[in-house]
């Protein structure tokens, strides 16, 4: 077999990635060792988690090196196996690398056997019927507790995580609040379902445009950007409600500055509990997750959004137009 091509971490990006940080190389195709798989990339996922990676600092994972192929989620196909688990032509999602061929053994982080029902495009799979999906219904019922007739309001609403969340909370019955940048992603957000979709960005005093959304109070606010936006909620949460902290997007692209919280107190007056999550430490739940997101799509109630790249090399750029806030949807590249 031929090279295979990579994109790695050509320079450390300084705020929002540009395509200078990233370089397109060839390499020799991987051999997979005694239980492993090499595994051909179908579908690329971009995540603003990979932006954590690319500086050199703690986060979840270890930082990608200079150099080194970009750490990220993707769904391929096994080509090669020396795994009877994972035999060849076995669909599989994991943590792998922005690779076209990469090789992956059975204790690849996330590593899950991928089984599409006919009809449903394979890269749903790798969006809201996928991780994506499965991020949104861990936080909203396993951290957030969310329950039918209460007020759920997430943040980043029209992105892959939170259009996710707006539609799962609709179907669970619950009352839901979306906020978005832009009067397109708020009409994106009410046409999902949402009951009241807040443009955050066209609003001087936003604590007021959701109090007054939330005349009640916000039992389970879905976070996925953290920053001023969250200092303005924590005062408007109901007696006893739930903060499910997915991310902090605010401030990936500035994680030398971030910003200060200072309603922490309403925390007490309120009772409210404030939890940050990983998908993946919930093994527990991610079978019923997924059956339920499976039903979902089924019954016409979970319309996955999505924007969609061609070919492996339009990585890059996928994930900076994510990275500059500009996508509606889950970002993915068929490659
Ligand atoms: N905990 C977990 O296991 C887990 C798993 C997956 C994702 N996440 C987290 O969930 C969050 C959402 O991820 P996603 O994949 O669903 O992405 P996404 O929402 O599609 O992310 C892009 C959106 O974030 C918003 N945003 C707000 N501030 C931004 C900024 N300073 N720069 C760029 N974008 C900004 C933008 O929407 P607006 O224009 O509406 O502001 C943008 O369109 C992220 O924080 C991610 O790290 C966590």
């Amino acid at each position: 077999m031929g090279d295979i091509h990579q994109i790695t971490l050509a320079r450390r990006p300084q705020g929002v990635p540009v395509p200078e940080d990233f370089a397109l190389v060839r390499a020799p195709m991987p051999k997979p060792g005694p239980g492993a798989m090499l595994v051909k990339m179908r579908v690329g996922s971009s995540d603003p988690a990979i932006r954590g990676f690319l500086d050199d600092r703690p986060s979840y994972l270890p930082p990608v090196a200079i150099g080194a192929a970009i750490a990220g989620m993707s769904l391929g196909e096994v080509v090669e196996s020396n795994n009877p688990d994972w035999p060849v032509g076995t669909l599989v999602r994991a943590f792998a690398t922005w690779s076209d061929h990469y090789v992956i053994d059975g204790n690849a982080l996330g590593l899950e056997n991928v089984t599409p029902a006919p009809g449903v495009p394979l890269q749903h799979y790798m969006g809201a019927m996928g991780p994506v999906g499965l991020t949104a219904w861990v936080g909203l019922f396993a951290v957030g507790l969310a329950k039918p007739g209460e007020t759920v309001l997430v943040s980043a609403a029209a992105g892959a995580t939170g259009s996710t969340v707006v539609q799962l909370a609709k179907a669970a019955g619950c009352r839901v609040i979306g906020m978005a940048g832009g009067p397109d992603k708020a009409a994106q957000v009410l046409a999902l379902g949402a009951d009241v979709a807040i443009d955050y960005r066209a609003e001087a005093d936003i604590g007021a445009a959701v109090a007054a959304a939330a005349p009640d109070g916000v039992d389970v606010y879905f976070d996925n950007v953290g920053g001023d936006l969250l200092d303005a909620v924590l005062p408007l949460m109901a007696m006893r409600g739930r903060v499910a902290l997915c991310g902090m997007i605010a401030q990936y692209n500035d994680a030398d500055h971030p910003p200060g919280i200072r309603q922490l107190w309403q925390l007490v007056v309120n009772r409210v509990r404030i939890e940050g999550f990983i998908t993946y430490d919930f093994p527990e739940c991610l079978a019923e997750a997924q059956a339920t997101l499976d039903r979902l799509y089924a019954e016409g109630k979970l319309k996955p959004l999505e924007n969609l790249h061609h070919g492996f090399e339009s990585l890059t750029g996928a994930f900076i137009a994510l990275m500059e806030g500009r996508t509606v949807g889950k970002t993915l590249v068929l490659v």
